[in-house]
Formats: structure tokens, sequence, C-alpha cells
């Protein structure tokens, strides 16, 4: 039998398939049919700044006038009204005894203040670790790539003075140069590294003339760019790599683990395959490791991985070689007369 376990973050986990965060994290039910279809580990849905402050105005309302500011507060979330943070540490808790899985939880703050504080009492819940969800579109004209950077690294740095659980961190695509980014975190002492977040993009609606939301789900190519800077980093840092965004079968968990990934983080394929999906993937990658003869996930990580690679180019120019310089060949593959 084939050997899935993996260590991620200095925990032996029993394969490299993670549930990331998401809606359906956050309901016992769920998770134990995480656990069941063989998740082995999960990541709580993240706790919002929002839900922090909005508990913060309802305190302030009860002491002061109703005032402006939260009624907007209220407007732009209603539904967190009862979704206060006490109540999620609570739940948290509750999820935590409820499987015998690791559960991660996850932070996306905004206030400095903030993230040191709630960092440590999530801490408190139980949980096997912290992904600092750094997720943040950027609104701002004034803030510069370097100000984002260092504001991002000194969180880090904060948040592990506090804490003694691993601390993750969480990134979007979105940096001018994601390995001096990731470089930076890994030497404050990130134990690890979710590449990549997906930010939530809104829409327009041409009919309606109105924005619309979308569910933002990922789609099945949307995991090479992960890939590519998991295949760049494995080996160069201290800390642990998951692979995440667009991770839709067996065989793109398998890609990620032959570019250096300790981890995988799923979501969207199993809002559109359901939980049990899960036990498809390992049994897939089971399969392809027997058909490959490897009988353990050690034995194949990284072994794509840019350092493990004598062709210096397959990270950087091959795809534009193979594109640009063939270009007939993607007209065999492709005829468009
Ligand atoms: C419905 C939904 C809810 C999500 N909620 C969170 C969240 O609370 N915190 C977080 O860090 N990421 C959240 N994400 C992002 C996912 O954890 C994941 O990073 C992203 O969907 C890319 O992975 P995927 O391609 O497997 O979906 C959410 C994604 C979806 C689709």
């Amino acid at each position: 039998m084939s050997n899935l376990k993996t260590n991620y973050l200095g925990i032996e986990l029993k394969n490299p398939i993670i549930v990331g965060a998401c809606g359906l994290t956050s309901d016992v039910q769920h998770l134990k049919k995480m656990e069941e279809a063989g998740a082995a580990a999960i990541v709580y849905k993240s706790l919002f700044e929002e839900q922090i402050q909005l508990e913060n105005l309802e305190l302030e309302q009860s002491l002061n006038a109703y005032d402006e500011r939260h009624a907007e507060m209220l407007r732009l979330f209603p539904g967190l009204d009862h979704a206060g943070p006490e109540e999620f540490l609570h739940d948290l808790s509750k999820a935590v005894k409820s499987v015998s899985i690791p559960v991660f939880a996850s932070l996306n703050a905004v206030y400095d203040e903030t993230w040191p504080e709630w960092a440590a009492r999530l801490e408190k819940t139980g949980v096997a670790g912290l992904e600092l969800n750094f997720y943040q579109a950027v609104t701002s004209f004034e803030d510069t790539a370097k100000e984002i950077v260092d504001k991002r690294v000194e969180i880090i740095s904060e948040v592990k003075k506090h804490l003694k659980i691993p601390v993750v961190a969480k990134l979007s695509p979105y940096y001018t140069n994601p390995l001096h980014v990731v470089k930076k975190m890994d030497s404050a002492n990130a134990d690890g590294f979710v590449l990549f977040n997906r930010l939530f993009q809104p829409d327009i609606d041409i009919e309606k003339v109105a924005h619309v939301y979308p569910y933002n789900f990922s789609n099945p190519d949307d995991h090479r760019l992960s890939l590519r800077y998991i295949g760049l980093l494995h080996g160069n840092i201290k800390g642990d790599l998951c692979a995440a965004n667009g991770i839709s079968d067996y065989a793109d968990v398998i890609r990620m683990i032959l570019a250096g990934a300790n981890t995988t983080q799923i979501v969207s394929t199993l809002y559109k395959n359901g939980i049990s999906y899960i036990s498809d993937i390992l049994t897939g990658i089971e399969d392809w490791m027997v058909r490959h003869n490897y009988k353990s996930i050690d034995e194949f990580r990284g072994k794509l991985s840019h350092k493990m690679l004598k062709d210096p180019f397959a990270y950087k120019r091959a795809q534009y070689v193979d594109i640009l310089m063939k270009s007939d060949k993607i007209l065999k593959d492709f005829p468009v007369l």
C-alpha cells in the first residue's frame, strides 16, 4: 500500500489533501464528512475584521446614540448580525473537538492591533495552526508595494511573538515579485505559505446594468500559476509550501507535489463535485503512485522543482520558446481555417 503521509508545519498529515477555508468548513456535519472522505486537515473559514468591528460597533451603539457608521456596517454586512467573534471562537472550539484530524484557523484582519490579539485568541481554541489570510484588494492610489509588503512582514513577526502554534501566510499572486515577498516572510519565520488565495472579483450584469457577485470558483487551469511559484520556491526557503487555487483532481495534486508542495488545498472542486470527491482524489493518487512505482510521497516531492532540474529554463522562458518559436505546431492542434 502507498504511503501518502506528508509533513506540513511540523505536523505529520496522513495525506496531502487539506480542505481550504470556505463556508463548508464552518459546519460540523460537513467537517465530519470531510474527515470520513479522507481529508488530512481542514482550514476553518476565516474570522474577518468586519465581524470583530461589527461587535465593537454594536457595543458602542448600546452605549451611544445610533450612528451612521453603524448603519453603514449593517448595510454592508447584513448577515454578520449574529456572527460575532465570541460566537465564532465558540464554534471553532466545537469544530476542533468534532474531528480527530487537525483543524487550522484563519484570520483576515485590517488593523495592526487586531492581528496579534485575535491570533492569540484563535490559538486558545485548540487549533493546530493559524493561517494569516492576507486578502486585501488594494484600493488606495498611495500605498507603495514596499509599504504593503513591509507591513505584512511586520504582522507575521508580531503574530509569531505571541503564538506557539505554526503560522502560515496565505497570499494572493498579485505582488510584483512573489518570490521576494515569500523570502522576506520566510526570514520573518513564517512556518509556511499557501500559494495562492483567490481574490474575490466583482462582475457586471449588462442587462440589469448592475454589479453582481459570482461565487468566485476557480477553473481547472488556474493551478498553473501556483505550480510555477511552488516549483521556483521549493528548496529555497525554510517554510513549507501548500499549493492552492485551481486544484481540481488527483492529477493536479500530483503535479503540485512534483513541483515541491508539502500539501494542497481544495475548495471549488468540492463545491462542484461534493465532499465525497476527496476519496476519489486519494484513490487517484494511490493508483498513480502504484503505476509509477512510488512507495511514498517523499520519493517524488520536488522531483520537477526548479532546483532539481538540469534545464534552467523550465520555469522561466520555456513556454515562450515553445509557443512563439514553434507557432506552426499550435496551428496543427488548433487549425483556425
Ligand atoms: C465560497 C468560498 C468561500 C471562501 N472563504 C474563504 C475564507 O473564509 N478564507 C480564506 O482564506 N479563503 C476563502 N476562500 C478561498 C479558498 O480557501 C481558496 O483559497 C480558493 O477558493 C482557491 O482554491 P480552489 O481553487 O480550490 O477553490 C473561499 C472560497 C470560496 C469559493
